[in-house]
């Protein structure tokens, strides 16, 4: 199993999150006294949401053990991540902590149902939880949740941040990266630190020492004949073996969840497959495709993607 760089360097302290200058200046102001509001962190995907959020109760714990993460469009959905946040929430902190942080992870994918629950929890256990909700766009989540929150803005890394955290893997994993690559891998990624990294992590499996044309090649098209065996496993009912092949072409090739949709999509009719599958196979990514633009993690869903070809 490989390790993702993007869990690997992901940072430890607060002092580590690059970029973010206001933000971490305040959050570090409530981990002086002790104590956090209900927050709210918005912000484009790979710009240190969740690594802030796991920073925080580190320095203000100094363990997990007041802390759950959850996410809110989680497979298993609404209803059980619901019941395991009463759960958490009604019973008392552990040890010498005054209260206990439950992070939610892509908020912006609860209906205004959901919304409206969460909102009720989190009034009748004020006293001993605090929320950090993550999500891309806080304008999706209804306005009593907002005026609970105190809101934090996560902006695109610039090009300078980039280099910069590229520089430390750099170091860490003794790559030798070219001006040229970085400004490539800057220009596909757009301030996304996470994507940043999976590209780089596929460009070294190249080349240790990385150039602009590496990147490039990394960040075309995955080949078809790797789609044609990703779906074969999944069609023949080998989800774990497809699952593999799946993180292998994410990693080797840096294609992200929801570009290898649209590859499929693309490839699908030069495949040596039944015409009828070819339809059955068209219909489950249109329903796919539109959970992910509606705002469900894209990993869980290719992954249902690939175990619902199975039968
Ligand atoms: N500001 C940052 N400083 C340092 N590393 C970062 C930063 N932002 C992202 N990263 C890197 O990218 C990875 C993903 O970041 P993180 O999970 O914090 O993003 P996020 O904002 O929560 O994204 P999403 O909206 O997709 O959940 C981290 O593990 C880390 O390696
Ligand atoms: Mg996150």
């Amino acid at each position: 199993m490989f390790e993702l760089w993007a869990e690997k360097y992901r940072p430890k302290k607060l002092d580590e999150i690059i970029g973010q200058k206001d933000t971490i200046k305040r959050l570090k102001a409530f981990v002086s006294k002790g104590s956090i509001p209900n927050m709210l962190f918005a912000g484009m995907q790979g710009t240190g949401k969740t690594s802030t959020a796991l920073c925080l109760v580190n320095e203000l714990f100094g363990n997990r053990d007041n802390f759950v993460e959850l996410n809110a469009s989680d497979s298993r959905g609404i209803d059980t991540v619901r019941g395991e946040i009463k759960d958490f929430a009604r019973t008392r902190p552990m040890g010498k902590a005054s209260f206990k942080i439950i992070l939610l992870d892509e908020a912006d994918a609860l209906t205004k149902d959901a919304q409206q629950a969460l909102r009720r929890t989190m009034e009748n256990y004020s006293e001993t939880c605090r929320f950090i909700l993550d999500c891309n766009y806080s304008s999706k989540l209804i306005e009593p949740i907002q005026s609970r929150c105190v809101i934090f803005r996560f902006k695109p890394l610039t090009r300078e941040d980039t280099k910069k955290y590229l520089e430390k893997i750099e170091e860490g994993e003794k790559l030798k990266i070219k001006e040229d690559a970085v400004e490539a891998i800057f220009r596909e990624c757009g301030g996304d630190l996470r994507r940043a990294t999976n590209i780089l992590q596929a460009c070294a499996s190249v080349d240790k020492e990385i150039s602009e044309d590496i990147v490039l090649e990394v960040i075309g098209k995955a080949k078809s004949k790797d789609i044609e065996e990703l779906l074969k496993l999944a069609i023949e009912g080998k989800f774990l073996d497809s699952r593999k092949k799946l993180y292998n072409l994410m990693i080797e090739q840096g294609i992200s969840p929801d570009d290898l949709l649209k590859q499929v999509y693309s490839r699908i009719f030069e495949l040596e497959i039944d015409d009828n599958e070819k339809l059955r196979i068209i219909k489950l990514l249109a329903d796919y495709e539109f959970r992910i633009v509606e705002g469900s993690n894209p990993l869980i869903q290719v992954e249902a993607f690939l175990a619902s070809l199975g039968g």
